[in-house]
């Protein structure tokens, strides 16, 4: 897995799961898993991973990257979605338990974090990777868009006008931890991801290693309040029982 915060944290955890569970593979259930951006990297990492998504595209996708990755005996691919995760997920069966890139589009936030924890085995731990409003409004403002960056920073959910916002909200770090807690969660840590990969170009970047700027967004992931600019929030939280 790649060397970032947030693969941090999660290989913390599967190496946690793995020893509960006495060597055995730790169990995730990656929900809006879509193409396995992350379930084919934790099945490469031993785990074995179940796949909810109502996208049969990105299913499709999912299987032929775990195919390539010679790991399709370790992933599970469902179509459906949080709002019947009950139904593909058994209470308590997950040692990980993803929801990333998900709560933007849900119907309802609360039910679908209620529904990450109850899928949530003892022990285990929901992780959920989110938009970041305030890197949107960042975004635009430096793309020379101030309106939008207005408009954005205004709104309650975080979200541009009109047909072009293709999510239904964004968050900011307090929004999502007290959603979460408010489903029943405690909230180990939140932190970014990407805080300054997607301003800084690439072209800018080259030439100086990959690693100092690595090492630069680890720190400034848990640094209030550079964390507070990431592109992504992530957030790491136990089902409270
Ligand atoms: C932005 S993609 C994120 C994919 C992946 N988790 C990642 O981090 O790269 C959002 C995914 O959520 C799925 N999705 C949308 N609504 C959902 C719902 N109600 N329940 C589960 N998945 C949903 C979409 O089909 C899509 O695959």
């Amino acid at each position: 897995m790649r060397s970032d915060a947030v693969h941090r944290v999660l290989e913390e955890e599967i190496a946690e799961a793995r020893a509960r569970r006495d060597g055995r593979p730790p169990r995730v259930l990656d929900v809006g898993g879509g193409s396995g951006v992350w379930a084919v990297p934790m099945a490469s990492a031993g785990c074995e991973v179940t796949v909810v998504d109502p996208s049969p595209n990105a299913l499709a996708t999912l299987q032929r990257r775990a195919a390539d990755a010679g790991v399709a005996q370790l992933i599970t691919a469902l179509q459906g979605d949080t709002e019947a995760l009950h139904a593909f997920a058994p209470p308590g069966g997950a040692d990980l338990v993803l929801g990333h890139g998900l709560l933007e589009y849900v119907d309802d936030v609360a039910t679908s974090l209620v529904s990450l924890a109850a899928a949530t085995a003892d022990g285990g731990a929901v992780s959920v990777l989110v938009s970041n409003r305030y890197a949107a409004v960042l975004a635009s403002a430096l793309a020379g868009r101030p309106a939008d960056a207005l408009r954005v920073l205004r709104d309650p959910a975080g979200r541009y006008d009109g047909a072009g916002d293709t999510v239904l909200r964004r968050f900011d770090g307090a929004e999502l931890a007290d959603r979460m807690r408010e489903a029943g969660l405690s909230v180990d840590l939140v932190q970014g991801q990407g805080v300054f990969t997607d301003l800084v170009p690439g072209s800018v970047l080259e030439g100086h290693g990959a690693e100092p700027l690595a090492e630069l967004e680890r720190a400034a992931a848990v640094t209030p309040p550079l964390r507070d600019i990431a592109s992504r929030l992530h957030a790491l939280g136990r089902p409270v029982r």
